[in-house]
């Protein structure tokens, strides 16, 4: 579908205006202390449009960690090589509760509600285990999430992966209690190394949208159509991220921006826009629910004036 570029040049960068004099911004994230370490005050907003045109307003060519946006990625790998047999040990049910919750956990013998919880993103990791060694599968990781950017400057941010290694005791805990129910079948260091690293993959908005198509346009990579992600493969993630993407916050989410979208803690959000657009917003505070604060209301702003939206 034609999208009128100018308008939406215009809307995005109304969105980042909008933005910029908001009060109230949200909590950077504290846990990870290289996180911390994040301005506030940046809002950026980049979109891949099915031309492959990607535009963008405010700091959206600056690079952060994506985070759980990650486990978009891993997911789709992880199917990828695995197929179905994954849904054995992860569930595709929303958790109504924290990112990183362990609670579910017990009640539920090991069984994550969902992929894009913490402890679920750790068991498609650790599947991916299966058939990598830990290097090997990090490569791995990487040259997807560069194949499908069309981007082979896409890196990791050692520094944020070691000091998510060096405070990550709510994962750590996780991937033990995972290991005690059978739920992990690699060391509990092999899996969370990988997963650190994951998810200090470093990308800026456009990087992410570009990343993102896959989602948007039934597994292909825009204009040449090559196929990464099979069509109901991407469709079927794309369904999780809707009902799961925003951990606790989902259901708000869907109300208000009506796309299927994930967040990271960094304050990154990738959404798509079926057969339309890949979206990448970023602003590093977040609301109660650990999802960007500003990040959200520059969607919502976008989407109403475009009328983008999965429900008409
Ligand atoms: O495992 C963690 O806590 C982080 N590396 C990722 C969490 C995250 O991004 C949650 N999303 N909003």
């Amino acid at each position: 579908m034609q999208t009128d570029v100018q308008k939406l040049q215009t809307v995005l960068n109304q969105a980042v205006e909008n933005a910029r004099q908001s009060s109230e911004r949200g909590q950077v994230a504290q846990y990870i202390p290289e996180l911390a370490k994040a301005d506030p005050q940046k809002a950026g907003i980049a979109i891949t449009l099915d031309s492959g045109e990607t535009i963008g307003a405010g700091d959206w060519q600056q690079p952060t960690t994506i985070q759980s946006i990650s486990k978009v990625f891993t997911l789709a790998l992880c199917l990828g090589t695995m197929g179905d047999n994954l849904w054995a040990r992860v569930g595709r049910e929303p958790s109504g509760s924290a990112f990183d919750s362990i609670l579910q956990l017990e009640h539920e013998s090991g069984i994550p509600r969902n992929p894009f919880v913490n402890a679920g993103a750790i068991v498609v990791t650790d599947a991916i285990l299966a058939t990598y060694q830990p290097k090997e599968a990090l490569g791995e990781i990487v040259r997807f999430v560069q194949g499908l950017a069309g981007d082979d400057q896409i890196f990791i941010d050692g520094k944020v992966a070691q000091s998510e290694e060096d405070t990550g005791h709510r994962n750590r805990a996780l991937a033990h209690y995972l290991a005690s129910c059978g739920n992990l079948h690699n060391p509990v260091e092999h899996t969370l190394g990988v997963y650190y690293n994951q998810c200090a993959l470093t990308m800026d908005c456009a990087q992410l949208s570009r990343a993102g198509r896959f989602l948007a346009f039934a597994g292909t990579l825009g204009p040449n159509r090559q196929q990464m992600v099979s069509m109901r493969r991407a469709r079927r993630i794309a369904a999780i991220m809707l009902t799961c993407g925003h951990y606790d916050g989902s259901g708000d989410f869907a109300y208000r921006v009506g796309l299927p979208a994930k967040s990271g803690v960094s304050g990154m959000i990738l959404a798509s826009v079926p057969g339309i657009a890949s979206i990448a917003a970023w602003s590093p505070g977040l609301n109660q629910s650990g999802n960007s604060y500003i990040g959200t209301q520059m969607l919502e702003y976008v989407t109403n004036e475009m009328d983008w939206t999965v429900f008409s």
